[in-house]
């Protein structure tokens, strides 16, 4: 199976070490799931290898924009984590969970005004600008509140993450951050270290999401190690923090390879400290942002047939009762995912179809090409696997659809709701 978490007994599908027939007839179809004990290992993972390979200082922070719910942020204070958030409701959302916003990191490239205020008087610890009008405008806000302010920069080093289009971030042509290689980095350090209302704290880059490249990581920490030394050497600022962003890739089929947290932290390391000892530098506290590697494999979504429609020569149809809305990653990415009969796993798949949604729209696919057993009809469960990342968060209410509950799994036996289903009434609540 894609992820050790999953299992079969009795030619039933267990996720977390619970029979998912169970869980959909309890809790009722779509329904996400959550493995708590796989987020719980995957922080751990992340917090042992930053400890081992970067020192007690070095920080792994949860990309909020994974999943954000407030249990989770309850599990993430709990791990000691920190987190990056991108927008004041994420604030918000940690905030209720009691989470200390003092570890946490305020991205985005386009922070309004209110977000600004709203973020530094909730206590932000961080934020990560992204342009030089954002740096004046949270200079002006410090400035009003006669504090000093945090922060880091978001820089552009120029990599290719090798990724698809939508999540390459690193490149000088993005939209996010400034970029070395035209000189937009230098401007944004100089103009920031003369601002008396903010304290530049360091540097940040993200390359980009769903990463295998063998050393993307590698390369983008000596770049902004490089530009940090030269920083140091033109404008005489050590930057005491380096934050090199978010991004190692996921299983979602057979086809993806597993990543080991440990030995991908290992690497960076190794080449930041060859890097540091080359410039003359010491190693910066490093921090990284993972989303998906956290989350995803904790999440499995549980769907129930309705109909399955032949078309003789041409396609196979499986609806099921949910669609884009809680899965919008195939129809806007073309997304791969495994996705399985959960009620019938020991008969042989050998029919082929596409499962489809039940939004009124072509393109309303959750997978195409997937093979499963013959005999799927109505009142079948179909689970899709690595559904915990970009899944909730991204869920939207097109056709006023109801988002589906998060059920929280853990000790192999236990299940509780952490978000409720949503109901009509949350349809229209803000109709006047
Ligand atoms: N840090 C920054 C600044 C980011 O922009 C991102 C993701 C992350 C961290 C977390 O990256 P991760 O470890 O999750 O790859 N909706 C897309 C993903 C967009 C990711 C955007 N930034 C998807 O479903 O694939």
């Amino acid at each position: 199976m894609i992820c050790d978490n999953i299992t079969v007994k009795d030619g039933v599908l267990h996720f977390a070490g619970q029979n998912t027939v169970e869980l959909a007839k309890k809790y009722g179809t779509p329904l996400y799931l959550m493995d708590e004990d796989k987020v719980r290992e995957k922080c751990r993972a992340y917090k042992h290898a930053f400890e081992k390979h970067f020192g007690p200082e070095a920080q792994p922070l949860f990309a909020s924009k994974a999943n954000c719910f407030k249990r989770l942020y309850e599990i993430m204070t709990e791990e000691g984590m920190g987190i990056d958030v991108v927008s004041s409701g994420e604030i918000y959302i940690a905030k209720q969970a009691g989470f200390d916003l003092s570890h946490a990191y305020f991205h985005s490239n386009n922070k309004t005004d209110e977000d600004i205020a709203y973020a530094i008087e909730n206590g932000i610890g961080y934020f990560v600008a992204d342009n030089v009008e954002e740096v004046k405008a949270v200079e002006a806000e410090a400035a009003k509140r006669g504090i000093k302010q945090k922060l880091l920069l978001r820089i552009t080093p120029g990599i290719d993450p090798h990724t698809f289009a939508e999540v390459a971030t690193g490149k000088v042509d993005s939209k996010f951050g400034s970029a070395i290689e035209t000189g937009q980095a230098e401007e944004i350090v100089v103009y920031t270290l003369a601002q008396p209302h903010v304290e530049l704290m360091g540097y940040h880059c993200h390359v980009g999401s769903q990463v295998f490249g063998e050393d993307v990581f590698e390369r983008a920490a000596v770049v902004m190690l490089e530009f940090l030394a030269e920083m140091r050497d033109k404008h005489g600022f050590t930057a005491p923090v380096l934050d090199l962003g978010g991004g190692y890739g996921v299983r979602y089929t057979d086809a993806d390879p597993y990543l080991d947290i440990e030995k991908k932290v290992g690497e960076v390391a190794a080449a930041a400290k060859a890097a540091c000892e080359r410039l003359g530098l010491e190693l910066p506290e490093i921090h990284m942002e993972p989303g998906r590697s956290i989350v995803a494999d904790a999440g499995m979504t549980l769907y129930t047939v309705g109909t399955v429609k032949k078309i003789p020569g041409y396609k196979n149809y499986v609806s099921i009762d949910g669609s884009m809305a809680d899965h919008i990653r195939y129809a806007l990415y073309g997304s791969k995912y495994t996705c399985l009969l959960a009620n019938k796993m020991d008969e042989p798949c050998d029919f082929e179809a596409s499962v489809v949604g039940r939004c009124c729209e072509s393109g309303d696919i959750i997978q195409d090409n997937v093979m499963l057993p013959s005999s799927v009809g109505r009142y079948d469960t179909v689970a899709v696997c690595t559904t915990g990342a970009y899944h909730y968060s991204m869920a939207s209410n097109y056709n006023k659809l109801c988002k589906p509950p998060i059920v929280m799994l853990r000790g192999g036996n236990e299940s509780y709701i952490a978000v409720k289903r949503e109901s009509f009434e949350d349809l229209c609540r803000n109709d006047v």
